[in-house]
């Protein structure tokens, strides 16, 4: 358990796709832990002092090459079913690793891994699949590089990535780009700097790395304005326990399907409310969705129960200061707006041209292949809403992508005809159970196996 090798990493898995019962999706359902928690989860927990207990890890291959790139640094950490347990070593004694550390299709735990480190005293080699190794890292190298970091990546800016330990200094730090796993990565780098950092971020992300280190004894202040934050350096973090709630990205896949499919109501349990991260759940409210939050605890991350309905929705407009909070689920957003009554429109989102895939011609690939009237921007997406799509196209493909082969898994539940997914197997990114989990939901316990 635990390892890569047993995840089903196997490749090009095809699978036929399900269509909706008369009676939608119906029952609780209790959806994996959160993504983003998970690995930060480990990684705080490897560099404090004493035991971590992580419940409700999410046991992805995300965050599956987290756990052994730590491993590879000398951390110890046991399982227990959806429990790790991290023997934390303490903020300067990670260990060099003999190898170059493998992050396979993981952005996060490149990311994260480029500030924690960058100010060791050995140097690491960072490795990973095509598809990161497509991925920008310059983003994450130049602030790093004011700090003092010594990172060298290929001339396109990608991976592997050679980080060469040195000594960093506490810096103000703009943000030129909104995103979590720089910010991330500057904040595990700020901890191991001479002096206090303070980071202006363009638009506030999500901020699991900020209430984790404060729950861990860091000094880590978000000012009032959710966009600065300064990090004091060379903190005490003790090992603590910590509840990861169920993640709303994978969530939003099933209330994209219960709003869609008549007839249908859920409720999934204990799901991160994260105001960063609810971009979707509000959108679905704004376009007509039936959502409602049962139940709310915020200690230290906030999290409730999710009951949806089915229901009939209207277009909406997403500009750039809506994209940080619901930038995973943009693919489910524009499933939706290909349902909805009149024509959405989403700019301001360019950041999808550098996830797994691009994901805005990924969806517009896809959904065009259903008979969606979708249209292509620079950064974004124009999508008319229809309730009769004509199909072009039985054969869908995730083109490796875990987040798309999961819209298109939802999307193929409001076709009548059959279809099917190629590359199936890429689900196992983030939700290895996730074709499981929707059959529950459908009433068909039916196992699935990729
Ligand atoms: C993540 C941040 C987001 C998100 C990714 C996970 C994180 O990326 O898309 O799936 O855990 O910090 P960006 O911050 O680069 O937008």
């Amino acid at each position: 358990m635990g390892s890569l090798s047993n995840q089903g990493v196997s490749k090009m898995k095809e699978i036929v796709l399900t269509t909706a019962p008369q009676n939608g999706l119906q029952g609780v359902l209790n959806v994996p832990g959160d993504k983003s928690i998970s690995h930060r989860a480990l990684l705080i927990g490897a560099i404090s002092q004493g035991k971590t207990i992580i419940n409700h890890f999410l046991k992805s291959q995300d965050c599956l090459h987290t756990l052994q790139a730590l491993r590879q640094l000398g951390v110890e950490i046991s399982e227990k079913n959806d429990q790790m347990i991290v023997a934390g070593k303490g903020i300067d004694h990670l260990q060099p690793a003999n190898q170059p550390l493998d992050m396979g299709n993981s952005g996060t735990t490149t990311r994260l891994l480029l500030g924690l480190l960058a100010g060791r005293t050995f140097n690491t080699e960072l490795q990973g699949d095509a598809s990161l190794s497509r991925r920008p890292m310059k983003r994450v190298s130049e602030p790093l590089q004011k700090m003092g970091a010594a990172i060298k990546l290929t001339s396109t800016g990608t991976l592997p990535a050679i980080i060469q330990g040195k000594k960093l200094w506490g810096k103000r730090i703009s943000l030129e780009i909104a995103s979590a796993q720089v910010k991330s990565a500057v904040i595990f780098a700020a901890l191991q700097a001479d002096g206090p950092t303070t980071i202006i971020e363009k638009l506030p992300t999500r901020n699991h790395t900020e209430l984790m280190l404060q729950q861990f004894g860091a000094e880590v202040v978000t000012a009032v304005d959710q966009r600065t934050i300064t990090v004091l350096p060379h903190p005490h973090l003790r090992g603590q326990l910590v509840q990861v709630p169920g993640d709303p990205s994978s969530a939003a896949f099933f209330m994209a399907a219960a709003t869609l499919v008549p007839n249908s109501a859920i409720v999934l349990k204990n799901i991160s409310l994260n105001p960063t991260r609810i971009g979707f759940l509000r959108i679905l409210q704004k376009m007509g969705g039936k959502v409602s939050v049962l139940k709310q605890a915020n200690v230290p991350e906030t999290y409730g129960d999710i009951k949806v309905e089915s229901a009939k929705l209207h277009a909406i407009e997403l500009t750039a200061a809506d994209i940080p909070a619901v930038i995973d689920e943009l693919p489910l957003v524009a499933l939706l707006a290909a349902s909805a009554v009149g024509t959405s429109k989403i700019t301001g989102a360019a950041e999808l041209r550098v996830k797994e895939t691009d994901r805005i011609a990924t969806v517009t690939a896809e959904l065009h292949k259903l008979g969606i009237k979708i249209t292509e921007l620079p950064d974004g997406m124009i999508i008319t809403g229809s309730s009769n799509w004509q199909p072009r196209a039985y054969q869908l493909d995730s083109h490796g992508d875990h987040r798309i082969g999961m819209m298109l898994a939802v999307a193929a539940l409001c076709v009548h005809q059959s279809l099917t997914l190629q590359q199936a197997d890429a689900v196992n990114i983030s939700y290895p159970n996730f074709f499981t989990d929707l059959q529950q939901l459908l009433g068909q316990s039916k196992q699935v196996r990729l």
